[in-house]
């Protein structure tokens, strides 16, 4: 399975972009602010329907326009889907093989990317969101229970946080609970079986990346010693001032420990984009160990933040991985991935293929 074929229309300064795709090795080559991370965000909002650089829509549509346009053509060995996505200020709409997708979830099945920018550092430094974001993506993609339980879940805190409210009856609020303590259970044992699953490859990675020890710990979300179901009794007076529920899944958070201190106290930045980079391709390995060459990465100037030795050592496990690759880069000399199946080259946001064997450029 590889993206094909990709047109994009008005999204950031991509204008009109019409590309013949490697299945395995694609690099955008251009100087700063020529549109290469454009690229990247137009191809993860494919996958994933949404940005990794805002969640503002009306940031995406280039200046000056309505509606931006995404198409991507799927190929497997049997046949072709074909993605859309057409968004503006409001809202997006998307559509697989032509009918309307009921959400983003739908997408990551035919196109699951992941990315490493150089931002990929937050996924440490930030708060606990970021974190349950990267876990959940794992856990959808080995779990066929996972999103039901996740809407389940998210469905009842958000009644029961109605309910508790001023000038709501507070007697539907324990209503509620049953509801979270189902859903809620099957949340935090799924995710605790994907990052068993997840921590001795992560930490063959930050062996190799970083030469340290790295693990991983999940916080449920509620105290220890606790059920979810007595933690949220204890906490109920606390969340009906609030008119919030303060305890549960929605709340976990994973622990990343170097040498066995927590990540963002213990190592420096580029260390930080190395552990980052190795929790995403421990990610992408559980991903194609179990369906191969059916990932995406995209690697937005991997060079930024790193010295020679780390940039080579990044590059290697990544050289590995059986996913199709989308890198960027201010020079082609990038070392390390070996010669790519198909060069770009950016400029203005025009996107134009550097020698023969891909299609296109069309920007009239
Ligand atoms: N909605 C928009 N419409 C038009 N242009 C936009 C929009 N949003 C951002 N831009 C512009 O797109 C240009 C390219 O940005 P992008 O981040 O893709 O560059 P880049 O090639 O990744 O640069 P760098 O090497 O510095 O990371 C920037 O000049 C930015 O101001
Ligand atoms: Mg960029």
């Amino acid at each position: 399975m590889a993206l094909a074929r990709i047109e994009i229309d008005d999204f950031r300064c991509l204008e009109r972009v019409a590309l013949g795709l490697d299945p395995r090795y694609n690099l955008f080559v251009g100087p700063n602010a020529s549109g290469k991370t454009s690229l990247l965000e137009a191809l993860f909002f494919l996958g994933r329907g949404r940005s990794f650089r805002t969640r503002r829509l009306d940031r995406l549509v280039r200046h000056g326009r309505e509606d931006f346009r995404i198409v991507g053509w799927i190929k497997t060995h049997h046949d072709t889907t074909v993605l859309g996505i057409g968004g503006n200020r409001r809202g997006t709409e998307i559509r697989i093989g032509g009918a309307p997708a009921s959400g983003a979830a739908d997408l990551a099945t035919h196109f699951p990317p992941q990315i490493i920018d150089p931002e990929v550092h937050k996924l440490l430094e930030e708060g606990p969101h970021r974190r349950r974001r990267f876990l959940d993506w794992g856990v959808f993609h080995v779990e066929p229970t996972f999103l039901d339980a996740w809407h389940r879940y998210h469905r009842a805190v958000r009644q029961r946080n109605s309910a508790l409210r001023p000038g709501t009856d507070p007697r539907t609020a324990p209503a509620w609970q049953a509801e979270i303590v189902s859903a809620g259970l099957v949340l935090d044992r799924v995710r605790r079986d994907y990052l068993a699953l997840l921590e001795p490859v992560l930490a063959r990675f930050g062996e190799r990346l970083l030469n340290l020890p790295v693990s991983v710990a999940y916080h449920s979300g509620w105290p220890g010693g606790e059920t979810l179901a007595e933690a949220l009794e204890r906490s109920a007076d606390r969340d009906r001032r609030h008119g919030v529920t303060h305890v549960g899944p929605h709340r976990a958070d994973v622990a990343v420990r170097v040498d066995g201190l927590l990540a963002r106290e213990r190592i420096s930045r580029g260390q930080q984009k190395l552990l980052a980079a190795a929790l995403t391709l421990a990610q992408l390995e559980l991903h194609e160990a179990r369906a191969p060459s059916t990932g995406a990465l995209l690697l937005d100037d991997p060079a930024a933040e790193l010295d020679t030795e780390s940039l080579a050592r990044l590059l290697g496990v990544v050289r590995e991985t059986s996913a199709q690759l989308f890198v960027t880069a201010l020079r082609p000399d990038l070392p390390g991935l070996g010669r790519p199946g198909a060069m770009f080259h950016v400029e203005q946001g025009r996107i134009v293929a550097a020698g023969g064997g891909c299609e296109i450029v069309d920007n009239n």
